[in-house]
């Protein structure tokens, strides 16, 4: 369904190494959910051979060590073809050390700089069907800065924010291929208006790509802008590229948009494919429900089939998104936050039996030779 920069097919009998970090809060319950569709997958295509390492690294492991991971976390997770992540994020711990210890870690030493978000309404009615290629490495999280004059009256906070032209030029670019395969366009979102460094670069760049471009229809509008349309003109966009932070803002209001959080997949990645792949849901820990068995799993079981895609089993990503679509289309399969009363077990072994319901009627599902993309 979606593009990850490898138009290769995996050789038959290939295998795969995936590392799977459920994090805290819901992100155990909602990982949970997403291996066993993945282990239904695997059932019905044995062919697809991929061995699963899971790490207790997290907020726990913080309390416990001192820090997120062990200090050679991130050497352990390159050997990986891909990383299944859930979320972190505790309470009791202040906000930026689970953040800085493990998942931005992950998508800037690995150069993951494309961070794909797909908001597809699952409602056939509705007019939300886009896709957000997030800058994913660069920008607001930087994270250098300085606290200047602590404990006095001019006590300030500096955040620097950098973009450099290649990192803009490559996500664009990206962006821009993965529309012409789509066959959507392409917008791009800044705040040049204000930002008149950075987002000066971004727009100026923008049009030189796109004129590498030119069977994509290009355009571009602020953020704020960006903000009304999405919610009034959701139409008006189809694959939109914008930076680190505002890709961040408006991934979680079209999750909102569609329904709610826990319906909102993503990639991270690097076209590439020479560093391991991070598939995680879009929201949180969540910590106001965790432990209730109430999370929606939508969001990581879709993170699981954009997993599949990025592998080179696209065939298994659309047979994961259809799935989803047909089991939510029940109202007794809908989770707690989509308005229903589904628990999150409940919600997974409706889109499991989705799945056998698709296997069983077409002959698809077992065929080695599938072409990529
Ligand atoms: P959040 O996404 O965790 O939760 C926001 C709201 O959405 C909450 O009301 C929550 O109950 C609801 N929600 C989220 N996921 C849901 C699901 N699967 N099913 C049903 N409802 C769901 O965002 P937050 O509250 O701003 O952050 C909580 C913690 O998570 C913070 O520590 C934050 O830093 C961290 N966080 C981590 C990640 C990540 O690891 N990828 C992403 C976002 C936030
Ligand atoms: C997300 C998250 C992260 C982000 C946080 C946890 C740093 O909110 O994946 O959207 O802002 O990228
Ligand atoms: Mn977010």
């Amino acid at each position: 369904m979606f593009w990850y920069g490898n138009d290769q097919s995996p050789t038959p009998g290939s295998k795969h190494r995936i590392a799977v970090i459920p994090g805290d809060g819901v992100g155990p319950e909602v990982v949970d959910a997403g291996l066993k569709v993945l282990a239904s997958v695997r059932r019905l295509d044995p062919q697809i051979k991929l061995t699963l390492d899971t790490y207790p690294w997290g907020s726990q492991y913080y309390r416990d060590y001192g820090e997120m991971m062990p200090p050679d976390g991130m050497s352990i997770l390159r050997s990986y073809d891909a990383i299944y992540f859930g979320a972190v994020g505790d309470p009791d711990l202040p906000l930026n050390i689970p953040v800085w210890g493990l998942i931005l870690p992950m998508r800037q030493a690995f150069d993951l700089f494309v961070n794909l978000r797909p908001i597809m309404s699952m409602d056939e009615t509705s007019r939300m069907r886009m896709v957000i290629v997030r800058e994913n490495t660069e920008g607001e999280y930087l994270g250098q800065g300085a606290r200047l004059y602590p404990g006095t009256a001019r006590e300030s906070a500096l955040q620097l924010s950098s973009y450099s032209r290649e990192g803009v030029a490559r996500v664009q670019r990206y962006a821009f291929k993965l529309a012409e395969r789509l066959n959507m366009s392409c917008t791009s979102v800044t705040k040049s208006n204000a930002l008149n460094y950075t987002g000066v670069l971004w727009d100026e760049v923008f049009r030189e790509v796109g004129q590498e471009h030119p069977d994509v229809e290009a355009s571009s509008i602020l953020v704020d802008a960006a903000a009304a349309a999405m919610v009034t003109l959701p139409e008006r966009f189809q694959v939109m590229v914008t930076g680190n932070l505002f890709g961040g803002i408006l991934s979680d209001l079209g999750a909102g948009l569609i329904g709610g959080l826990g319906l909102a997949p993503s990639a991270n990645f690097n076209p590439e494919h020479r560093v391991p792949g991070l598939f995680e849901p879009v929201h949180g820990s969540a910590p106001d429900i965790a432990g209730e068995g109430v999370a929606n799993p939508i969001g990581a079981i879709l993170s699981a089939a954009m997993m599949f895609g990025y592998l080179g089993y696209v065939e298994r990503e659309d047979r994961i998104f259809a799935a989803v679509k047909r089991a939510l289309a029940r109202p007794e399969s809908r989770p707690r936050d989509l308005g229903g009363t589904a628990r999150t077990e409940e919600v997974t072994e409706a889109v499991i039996d989705a799945l056998l319901w698709s296997v069983a009627n077409t002959n698809v599902g077992v065929d080695e030779s599938e072409p990529s993309h």
